[in-house]
């Protein structure tokens, strides 16, 4: 029993200067002295040996003890509390909070708002299409029949299924087919811009991908001119890559516009000096273009003697790649955020 008292009398002393230290809790002290298999209730334990007549006196020894264990487990639950409050206190909640992930609009998405948005000014509304077309659409209504080796120019992504029921379906080459569309509403005139994804059977590389996006524009009315047309690009061309931009025509082909011609723009990295970008020429080309061929008009049931109209169409990317001098048309479908995040929304 003596054993005992010293025991428990050491205990007292080990609570009484028990503190915690910066990596423990009050849990720390409770597991130790409270827990089930604390000190305790190993002393407790001990009752058993205790002689009858002693155990009253001896209960009271060790109940007291248990009591110390017990207040001095309230007097540490406190202290954590207070020295939680403390930190609380030391929070100056008028420093700026953190930054906020911000995300940012894609590459693509920017150039492309940035052109509809100019184009509006003009006049010009957007429509949009289907992505999966028939041969109406893309092709044939745009003066290209069947056969046509015209069709060649661009590498198609035919799509046949049973139950297709003999339509001809194809993911589109471009977006002239919503240009056929709003013609063949008939609604006159027809100022429109057609922004949107389009499929090409393109082997991948820097240079080429088999989808990209386009923008192509379309302008009926009765006397439009092929003036019209160039004030129009010239207006697009300056509020997109800056006012000392130059601009040139060069006769070109398309089956749907007539003349047609493709347009170049002074290479704004050398200023027409010559350099990588612009093969040396000082010159890049940026965009289709022409005056809308009768035959189209006649397909789409528009007086072709009464009215007339221009057309254009232009890669998004390749405007993208320019304005941000990106080398890899590949980048902008990887989703390689490293890419994506340099781009903000100013243009
Ligand atoms: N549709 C043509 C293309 O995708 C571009 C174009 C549109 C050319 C309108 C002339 C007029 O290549």
């Amino acid at each position: 029993m003596e054993d005992i008292e010293t025991l428990v009398e050491n205990y007292r002393k080990e609570i009484g200067d028990f503190t915690l230290s910066a990596d423990q809790s009050a849990e720390t002290f409770r597991i130790k002295y409270l827990g089930t298999k604390g000190l305790v209730k190993s002393v407790m334990a001990e009752m058993k040996n205790v002689p009858n007549e002693k155990k009253r006196e001896f209960g009271q020894i060790l109940n007291e003890f248990k009591t110390v264990a017990e207040n001095k487990y309230e007097e540490l639950k406190q202290l954590t509390v207070n020295s939680q409050q403390s930190t609380e206190n030391t929070i100056d909640l008028t420093l700026p909070g953190d930054d906020l992930p911000l995300g940012s609009r894609h590459p693509i998405s920017i150039v492309k708002n940035k052109i509809i948005s100019i184009f509006q000014r003009l006049g010009f509304a957007v429509a949009e299409g289907p992505e999966i077309e028939d041969d109406w659409h893309n092709f044939t209504a745009l003066n290209l029949p069947e056969d046509h080796p015209a069709r060649d120019m661009q590498d198609t992504f035919y799509i046949s299924h049973p139950a297709s029921g003999g339509t001809d379906w194809m993911l589109r080459t471009h977006t002239s087919n919503v240009q056929v569309r709003e013609m063949e509403k008939g609604n006159l005139p027809i100022r429109i811009i057609c922004p949107g994804r389009v499929y090409r059977n393109e082997t991948v590389s820097a240079r080429a991908h088999c989808f990209f996006h386009q923008i192509e524009g379309l302008y009926i009315a009765e006397n439009v001119s092929f003036a019209d047309l160039k004030q129009t690009l010239y207006f697009f061309v300056q509020e997109m890559f800056g006012a000392e931009v130059k601009i040139r025509f060069r006769p070109s082909y398309f089956p749907f516009t007539e003349p047609s011609a493709e347009m170049d723009i002074s290479c704004m990295i050398c200023n027409g000096k010559g350099c990588n970008i612009c093969k040396h020429t000082g010159w890049v080309e940026i965009l289709g273009c022409g005056m809308v061929h009768p035959n189209v008009l006649e397909n789409c049931k528009i007086d072709n003697s009464k009215y007339s109209g221009f057309a254009f169409g232009m890669g998004i990317e390749r405007i993208a790649m320019l304005k941000y001098q990106v080398k890899d048309l590949r980048l902008f479908s990887e989703n390689d955020l490293r890419f994506l995040k340099q781009f903000t929304s100013a243009v």
